[in-house]
């Protein structure tokens, strides 16, 4: 395989795939305002650019002659079989092809569902296809392996990232981990769906860009490999659920432990309601990260020795999911709230009552502060409790 060189920190381009997301939309803030290095990224949307079209990748690519691709693009967890396949298998093979064709690197993220469950599951340990696996798992798994086969037989120089549960700012789905503190701010949470001691991985976000940014300077070191890019200490979900719930200071969830058997008869029995329910036009569905449910029950804490001996050096060593948990919930409630999504911490984390009391009652008298200038919206950087505004937050309006 040719590798081609680091370009050093001459100017390079690069291609986020996915970067309306909360691991490419990390990623492309990152290379956009976090580094002075000189790199451009450009992350086409979906809607400009969809990886279920071969021909459209092909062109793109081409056209755009980047100096490297980075894929976050995921189909929705409980996707379909044709969807899961098209977005998680056939976009990311197709945009190797290219990245092989092109010379240039592919960076891919993977998940930690394409591995075995248990303690300290190391990068070798993948599950195996059988018959009940999630259409995200397979697709994903399946990506995982003809990645590695173009590696070893086409020339393809690309690194592999499995992220485990991942925590930080920009969700705009409402997924996974930050899923579970909505239903915990939204006191839709009564009791535990999980066992006492039940562990699993956690994957910073805000640190992965210094990673990818890491890797592709040093090609020589990270290529063909794959890493487990998760926190060293696995969490108990049982901890982190009673922790969340303390510094909300609500009363649920309460420590009672609902045995698997007993959440999976009762995921089925809504999923009955809630079909019955679109006979009669109301449109609700379960929660997608339930395709997980089991995992809820299991421990799957992955090993990440292989990242801590590589040359990449962490740029953020303390940082924890419980270090950034009050930032991230201020964050959450904050937009929840404003997106009226939630009403239980309205009055904590409302920001300001009194432009609220202007812009509902008197806009006109607003819109003339803001004409005269003596108020200024448009380039505010939004600061949570006096820490630095995450690498993610959009600038935010209205802070009087
Ligand atoms: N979030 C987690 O907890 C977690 C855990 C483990 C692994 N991961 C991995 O991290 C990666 C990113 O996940 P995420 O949580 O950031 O997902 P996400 O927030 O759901 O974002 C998915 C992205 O994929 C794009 N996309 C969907 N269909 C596409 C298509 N046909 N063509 C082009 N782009 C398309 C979406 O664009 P539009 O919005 O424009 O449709 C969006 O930007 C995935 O590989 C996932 O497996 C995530």
């Amino acid at each position: 395989m040719s590798i081609r060189k680091s370009a050093g920190e001459t100017g390079r381009l690069g291609i986020v795939i996915g970067g309306s997301g909360l691991v490419g939309g990390t990623i492309v803030n990152y290379f956009k305002s976090r580094t002075t290095a000189p790199i451009e990224v450009r992350a086409p949307s979906s809607k400009k650019l969809s990886i279920r079209e071969p021909t459209d990748i092909r062109n793109y690519l081409l056209a755009s002659k980047p100096d490297f691709v980075i894929n976050a693009a995921i189909a929705n967890i409980n996707a379909d079989e044709q969807l899961s396949f098209e977005v998680n298998y056939l976009g990311p093979i197709n945009i190797a092809k290219i990245a092989a064709e092109l010379n240039i690197p592919y960076i891919h993220i993977s998940s930690a569902a394409t591995l075995e469950l248990g303690p300290d599951i190391t990068e070798k340990q993948h599950k195996q296809f059988t018959p009940g696996l999630s259409n995200y798992t397979r697709s994903k798994l399946m990506a995982e392996k003809t990645l590695r086969h173009l590696s070893q037989n086409e020339g393809l120089d690309y690194t592999l990232i499995r992220l485990a549960a991942v925590y930080g700012n920009h969700d705009h789905k409402i997924q996974g981990i930050h899923r579970m503190l909505f239903s915990i701010a939204d006191e839709s949470m009564p009791v535990l769906f999980t066992k006492k001691g039940v562990l699993h991985s956690y994957s910073n976000c805000r640190k992965l860009p210094y990673f990818i940014h890491h890797i592709l300077n040093n090609r020589e070191e990270f290529t063909g490999e794959d890493y487990n890019f998760v926190d060293k200490y696995g969490v108990e979900l049982a901890d982190l659920i009673m922790t969340i719930k303390s510094y909300l200071q609500l009363n649920y969830p309460k420590e009672i432990y609902i045995p698997y058997p007993l959440a999976k008869a009762g995921k089925r029995s809504v999923a009955v309601i809630l079909k019955l329910l679109r006979k009669f036009g109301l449109k609700a569905n379960l929660p997608s990260e339930l395709v997980f449910l089991k995992q809820f029950y299991v421990t799957q804490t992955l090993n990440c020795d292989k990242l801590h001996n590589s040359s990449f050096v962490d740029p953020f060593p303390d940082e924890t999911i419980y270090s950034r948990l009050p930032e991230l919930i201020i964050y959450y409630l904050q937009r929840w709230s404003h997106e009226n999504l939630i009403s239980t911490f309205e009055e904590e984390v409302t920001i300001d009552h009194a432009f609220k009391d202007r812009f509902v009652n008197n806009p006109e008298e607003l819109l003339e502060s803001i004409h005269n200038g003596s108020m200024s919206f448009f380039q505010t950087t939004h600061v949570i409790h006096g820490q630095e505004p995450d690498s993610n937050e959009a600038t935010k309006p209205l802070q009087t």
